[in-house]
């Protein structure tokens, strides 16, 4: 394991004030996006979207890498080049999604172990520098149960070991879904005890800390929940003291919620703790990033520069939320 190749890249993932960008939606859940807009489902379509989304001007200076899926990866940009070689440092979605967790309705475990050894070094040698594994937890009356967040908690540190032996920093991601009408305290109960478990796990595996980041859901009231909670609360609920120091950054997923509630959230955790926090605060968004670009474009080729700036617009004001810095009531960065 080179440890100090891990180290550097997961730390400048996280640097200064960029995130990252999650443009891995696997093709089940690309073409559910494309479909209500009438975007045809098909691997053309798909490409020319991601390369609207790498040719934007100027997205470098909010977005330190984009983690992309397997198809996009061997695919070229309009200009010929892989997508590796597209001006972000590429990632790599390496699961295989969430399948039905034996003898427990409703939960699910992702899957994509068995042959990952090999998977990983074929994406090193494609140019991939971290993975992304995203585990799913569901809050119900009687679940999440304990065997699906062990078992979620085991396949993301045998994931994690894996792809640092591979050379690639580890994108941790437990994800507990925002549907249902629990109120905020349940979903900071069932997160932490999902990020305790998966820390434990992560211990247990030998996973170096120092070369990995975390990439978990803010802490919120169900979709259907009657209150909604301030921003404020939101914020303070989501900083969760169960991730150790030793964890670089923590690049929250944006779950669905509205791209502005997302970057009002991430400000407002950056804001209230400037200074105080051992992790940098950062984001790993897909659908708060992308949805209005995806608008936007449509599948329409004269339509890229209003998406472009759509999509610079949200990842500019993600990066101003790192700084502490995104007025929402503009929808903007907050000008000296
Ligand atoms: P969202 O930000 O749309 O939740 O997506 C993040 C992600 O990468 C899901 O795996």
């Amino acid at each position: 394991m080179d440890t100090r190749t891990l180290i550097e890249t997961a730390r400048a993932l996280v640097a200064g004030d960029r995130g990252l960008l999650a443009m891995d939606e696997s093709t089940p859940t690309a073409n559910k996006r494309f479909a209500p807009l009438g975007i045809p489902q098909t691997p053309e379509a798909r490409r020319a979207y991601r390369d609207m989304i790498v040719t934007t001007p100027r997205l470098g200076e909010c977005i330190s890498g984009a983690i992309l899926y397997d198809e996009t990866l061997r695919q070229q940009t309009n200009e010929g080049l892989p997508f590796a070689q597209a001006r972000i440092v590429p990632g790599i979605k390496v699961d295989a999604g969430a399948k039905p967790l034996a003898l427990h309705p409703g939960e699910e475990v992702t899957e994509g172990l068995d042959g990952l050894r090999g998977r990983l070094d074929e994406y090193r040698g494609l140019g991939a520098r971290f993975a992304k594994w995203r585990a799913v937890i569901r809050i119900g009356e009687t679940i999440p149960t304990r065997a699906c967040i062990a078992a979620n908690a085991h396949a993301l540190a045998r994931y994690a070991a894996l792809s640092q032996e591979a050379g690639l920093v580890p994108i941790v991601e437990p994800e507990v879904l925002m549907d249902g009408d629990h109120p905020l305290e349940r979903c900071a109960t069932v997160t932490e005890a999902v990020l305790h478990a998966v820390f434990d796990a992560l211990d247990a595996q030998g996973v170096l800390l120092e070369g990995m980041l975390l990439k978990p859901n803010m802490v919120v009231p169900g979709l259907e929940a009657s209150d909604q909670s301030g921003t404020d609360a939101i914020a303070d609920a989501t900083l969760r003291r169960q991730v150790p120091a030793a964890v670089p950054g923590i690049a929250f997923l944006s779950g669905g919620q509205s791209a502005k509630l997302a970057s009002a959230r991430l400000n407002a955790m950056n804001a209230r703790n400037r200074d105080r926090l051992p992790w940098a605060l950062a984001f790993s968004f897909a659908r708060a990033i992308q949805q209005p670009a995806l608008d936007a474009w449509r599948g329409v080729a004269e339509n890229v520069p209003q998406a472009q700036q759509a999509l610079f617009h949200r990842a500019d004001c993600n990066r101003a939320a790192r700084r502490g810095e995104y007025d929402a009531a503009t929808d903007a960065p907050r000008r000296a």
